[in-house]
């Protein structure tokens, strides 16, 4: 590597297609074969002890492009020419906590969880966002799309907004969380809810980036999926560059999933890590078709849900875009794919609470997997164990009331039922007097 940008070019994600592209272009899918693209890098070789040192430095910049959690590490996701396109608000620096009750919940000696819902919008969304922005901004774009299960669409509306561009962001009525919805509406975007779902959603919008100039911002769009790269490059960082035996994600789109192993296998090949964690891909039971695929004896056709349903909102998806991709990080990974009940998703939920650290549901998928992993004997006791928090606590208030009231209400197809929750917090209702709440407190 050299600190001078080396070509990046997009390549078709097929092995059996060799097509490849200009960067420049405006173009989602190879037009040879349809399958989905990556930016591939012709990598100058530079001692990665060099470049290590050098993200390090930047850390005292006062440049907006070394302060950001992702442009700090550009060495590895090079397509920006000139640094004053790209578009930031200062994403990832996400912290990464050691967590004793979930640890201790999930069967482990130790976990550790890194928080990408402390990014500027409160999710993950950010890493990619503001590459695949910065990139809308150096194709000349002046109108952005993606449909959304939420995050996506408050990450892109922030980022659009920052450079000028129109947004307009396509969800599925009904089913996204109140703190997403808001933060789409006040950072401006243009927001269509439609009577469908994410994969409806999904399926018009990537119709219209091809019939119209919006330029299309789901991680389909290769450029985001290298900003998500640098949650990976940011852990191993702040991990000493000594690579856990497992890191935990959970699976929607897949586009992390994605991400995560491209991020794993240039860091390997470039001499950054010395070998490669184990990746684990949770799904929620009644949105998890690629639980499916990966445990089919057909893995060359995915059989999408038509009806996903889960009250992690963020990953009810039945048709995600990037499973051949995932396929290739978990090959590569060695990996595993495993499904958690909503029971499971609450509880989990409600023990990173504990912990100080909270998250919403989504993500919360990530240690009720490893909780029955290690049931099951697949994660050992003593393995090191990074989950990825997905999403801020926030994002969802009305989850997490409604689980401490005990009035969380789930509909698997079967009739409306609660949640029982095991972690319940309900608030003391108390008279205006306070030695009645001390009485009743005993305090
Ligand atoms: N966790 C959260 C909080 C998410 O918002 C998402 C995806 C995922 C996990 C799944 O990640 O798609 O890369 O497998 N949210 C998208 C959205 C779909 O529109 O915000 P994935």
């Amino acid at each position: 590597m050299n600190t001078s940008r080396p070509l990046a070019i997009l390549g078709c994600s097929s092995e059996s297609c060799s097509a490849r592209y200009p960067i420049e272009e405006r173009i989602y899918l190879c037009r040879q074969c349809g399958e989905l693209l990556d930016v591939d890098y012709d990598w100058r070789s530079e001692p990665a002890a060099d470049v290590k040192q050098r993200f390090l430095n930047r850390r005292t910049s006062g440049r907006a492009e070394d302060r950001s959690g992702v442009w700090r590490y550009r060495e590895l996701l090079p397509f920006i020419e000139d640094s004053a396109k790209i578009v930031t608000l200062g994403e990832g620096n996400t912290p990464i906590y050691e967590a004793s009750r979930s640890a201790e919940y999930s069967g482990l000696d130790s976990i550790r969880l890194k928080h990408q819902g402390m990014n500027p919008t409160g999710s993950f969304k950010d890493n990619g966002m503001t590459a695949g922005v910065s990139q809308a901004n150096v194709l000349g774009a002046t109108a952005v799309a993606c449909a959304s299960t939420g995050n996506t669409s408050a990450s892109m509306a922030a980022y659009a907004a920052r450079a000028n561009m129109r947004a307009y962001v396509f969800i599925p009525a009904g089913h996204v969380a109140s703190g997403k919805l808001s933060q789409a509406l006040d950072y401006g975007a243009t927001v269509i809810e439609i009577e469908g779902s994410f994969d409806d959603a999904m399926r018009i919008v990537r119709e219209l980036a091809l019939e119209t100039d919006l330029y299309l911002l789901n991680s389909m769009n290769p450029f985001r999926l290298e900003g998500q790269k640098a949650i990976i490059i940011e852990m191993m960082e702040q991990l000493g560059w000594l690579a856990p035996d497992w890191i935990i994600v959970p699976g929607g789109n897949l586009g992390n999933t994605s991400a995560f192993g491209k991020a794993l296998k240039e860091l390997h090949d470039l001499g950054f890590i010395g070998r490669i964690p184990r990746l684990a891909v949770i799904q929620a039971e009644g949105a998890s078709p690629f639980f499916s695929l990966f445990n089919s004896s057909d893995r060359s056709r995915l059989i999408s849900n038509p009806h996903p349903s889960t009250l992690a909102t963020a990953i009810r998806i039945g048709n995600p875009v990037s499973w051949k991709k995932a396929l290739r990080t978990l090959a590569l990974t060695d990996g595993v794919v495993e499904r958690v009940t909503e029971d499971e998703i609450a509880d989990a939920k409600a023990v990173i609470g504990r912990d100080g650290i909270g998250c919403e549901p989504a993500s919360a998928a990530t240690v009720a997997g490893v909780k029955k992993l290690t049931s099951s004997g697949k994660i050992g006791r003593d393995d090191s164990v990074v989950c990825v928090l997905t999403g801020n606590l926030l994002k969802d208030p009305d989850y997490t009331v409604d689980y401490h009231k005990g009035a969380l209400k789930f509909d698997d197809g079967a009739g409306e039922r609660l949640v029982p929750g095991s972690f319940r917090n309900l608030p003391v209702h108390a008279a205006a007097d306070k030695q009645a709440i001390r009485n009743k407190l005993g305090i």
